[in-house]
């Protein structure tokens, strides 16, 4: 039997953490104590992932709510090191790429327990990004590099990572997707929204680049003026999004466009089915990025780079090219839009199985429990 401490701390971890606590379970020979860091604690946040996905209760909260980088990554660790001290299990698995990731890496390794850290290898090339630092930090100090797509294995190894701590697994995101998908097909949400199957646009921004700028808000928001011209627009708010909206005195011109309909961060099934039956997604997200891609549905990335490159060279994903303002410009979404394939072609022209990213098959849990298990 061995032990696995699993960290999960925001809302892009418990996608992640769902099928890995499932299938080190269905082992028999893997015993897990799962840590909440509290980094995300709202319900639409946390709460209704564990419920929607079955995860099971964390076994210790650490309640570190929000605040700057600095502090919230040390309150984690401060938190996480006596938790730690007192399990001493033989690995902590970290999934991601957000605070908890690096904190509670961080903290194992100095207590000389093993790391794995799950969706290693991912590069955007962006020192901007607070979660590039995140995934370089965490694979430099990491036992174990489980990588969700072929560029993983190539950062890592260019990065001179031993290559016997290397493991291509595939995509845990994809593993919830896949299983969830058809209980998400039975959501009622269109209908709650007035909506019509491949009628409407669904958009997520959360990026700092894009929503903590006046500017970079703002000039999106023109660019929803266009959009909703043509096609209804769905928007669950991030929580820093509308934090921003208010602080930029931006109400008004989103309370102006009738076919733009602001809604509460929805759950996951919910969020799947609105993906689902969507013309188009523009997000800012990674993990949206490899949704759209399994599911077939063109998606629009307002950022100038993804660490995802699977999900243009196999999915739907798109970049809209960014200019010198550092910032998608109106111009440049609207450009961007109208250049995209845009849906209705129906469910039947989602792309064939050879078109989709080597191992985001439903199955990399398992294989991570088995790599886990090899040499134990
Ligand atoms: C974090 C991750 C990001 C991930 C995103 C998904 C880091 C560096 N960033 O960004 O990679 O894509 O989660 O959502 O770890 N807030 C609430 N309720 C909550 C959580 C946050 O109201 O449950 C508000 C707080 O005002 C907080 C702000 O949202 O200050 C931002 O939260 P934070 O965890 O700092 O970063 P995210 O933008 O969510």
């Amino acid at each position: 039997m061995i032990h696995a401490v699993c960290v999960c701390g925001a809302r892009p971890n418990f996608m992640k953490i769902a099928p890995l606590m499932e299938a080190f379970a269905g082992t028999r020979r893997i015993r897990t104590t799962l840590v909440h860091t509290g980094q995300h604690y709202d319900e639409r946040m946390s709460a209704l992932f564990f419920r929607q996905l079955g995860i099971p209760e964390p076994d210790v909260n650490l309640e570190v709510g929000s605040g700057s980088h600095a502090v919230q990554t040390a309150e984690i660790m401060r938190r996480f090191e006596p938790t730690l001290e007192s399990q001493r299990p033989d690995w902590v698995i970290v999934v991601g790429d957000v605070n908890s990731t690096i904190a509670c890496a961080l903290v194992a390794v100095k207590l000389q327990i093993r790391v794995a850290h799950v969706e290693a290898g991912l590069r955007s090339f962006d020192r901007t990004m607070p979660e590039e630092i995140n995934r370089l930090l965490t694979d430099a100090i990491s036992d174990l590099l489980l990588v969700s797509e072929e560029s993983g294995v190539v950062n890592l190894r260019r990065e001179g990572i031993e290559e016997g701590k290397i493991a291509f697994v595939g995509n845990v995101m994809i593993d919830t997707l896949l299983k969830h998908r058809s209980r998400a097909d039975e959501s009622r949400i269109l209908g709650e929204l007035g909506l019509a199957p491949r009628r409407y646009a669904v958009v997520t921004l959360h990026r700092p680049s894009n929503v903590d700028r006046a500017e970079a808000l703002a000039d999106i928001l023109t660019a929803f003026e266009t959009i909703t011209r043509e096609i209804d627009v769905v928007f669950p708010m991030h929580p820093r999004t509308r934090k921003n909206v208010a602080a930029f005195g931006l109400e008004s011109r989103i309370t102006s466009l009738p076919r733009l309909k602001i809604v509460e961060p929805l759950g996951y099934l919910d969020y799947v089915r609105l993906m689902t039956d969507a013309s188009i997604v523009l997000t800012d997200s990674g993990g949206v990025q490899e949704e759209t891609t399994i599911l077939g549905v063109p998606c629009l990335t307002l950022r100038p780079s993804t660490e995802r490159p699977a999900t243009i060279t196999h999915g739907t994903n798109r970049l809209v090219p960014i200019g010198r303002d550092g910032y998608p410009t109106a111009a440049e979404i609207i450009a961007a839009y109208q250049a995209a394939p845009i849906r209705p072609f129906g469910r039947a022209e989602r792309p064939k199985a050879d078109r989709q990213p080597p191992l985001w098959d439903g199955r990399a849990a398992e294989r991570i429990a088995a790599r886990l298990l090899e040499g134990a």
